[in-house]
């Protein structure tokens, strides 16, 4: 593959919409051509899905029915949008990915991470990130930081243990594959998280 995909992982509240927000203000800057999308959703289809997920109604759904509504949002996010670009070389970055649902359905949600691994690799064959950047910040300090949780979202409702299980399942995917993992610690100001999110990816050779 020609291009280079980076993705971005965090608990609820870290402030990763913001930081992606400065990220783009910099390439933009910079004059440095990118590709934005994000998990689920970054295709109508993919959009379609991620409004079912998160529809606060949807009490009733089943772990194992979300985890594969994540993998068939990924797959059809991966094959309309982010092969295509990286063949063409084009830099792609995203927001979430596997280790999403391997972080949120696998450990939070017990369903492990085997469970995620086998129904995401039938999907599209463990296309991984060549960096994921996964920005650090415990949950307790996270939603105090965003100011408790938005009732219209399914996935926040499910409360503090829920939320450090996902933390704990980070911290593990990150010391499982360091090489791809990139942790930025995200407790100072968004000006700090961001000088080191750029830094990572010049480290790294991708901008
Ligand atoms: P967002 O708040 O970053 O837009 O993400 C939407 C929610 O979906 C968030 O609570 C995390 C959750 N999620 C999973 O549980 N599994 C996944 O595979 C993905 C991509 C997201």
């Amino acid at each position: 593959m020609k291009g280079k995909f980076i993705t971005f992982e965090g608990c609820e509240g870290v402030g990763k919409s913001r930081q992606i927000q400065l990220l783009e203000e910099y390439l933009i800057k910079n004059g440095i051509k990118y590709y934005f999308t994000r998990e689920p959703g970054g295709t109508e289809i993919s959009e379609q899905i991620r409004a079912i997920i998160l529809d606060g109604k949807n009490l009733a759904m089943t772990n194992e029915c979300e985890a594969l509504l994540y993998a068939a949002a990924r797959v059809q996010l991966i094959k309309e949008e982010i092969e295509p670009r990286l063949n063409r070389g084009e830099l792609v970055f995203c927001d979430r990915y596997v280790d999403s649902s391997l972080a949120y359905q696998g450990k939070a949600r017990g369903l492990g991470y085997d469970f995620i691994k086998a129904i995401n690799s039938y999907a599209f064959n463990g296309f991984m990130p060549d960096l994921t950047i996964f920005l650090n910040l415990s949950p307790e300090e996270a939603f105090k930081r965003k100011g408790g949780a938005d009732i219209a979202d399914r996935v926040e409702l499910s409360g503090i243990e829920f939320h450090r299980k996902v933390y704990e399942g980070y911290l593990e995917l990150a010391r499982e594959n360091p090489n791809r993992f990139s942790v930025i610690d995200a407790s100072g100001t968004k000006e700090q998280t961001s000088g080191k999110i750029i830094a990572a990816l010049k480290e790294k050779g991708i901008i």
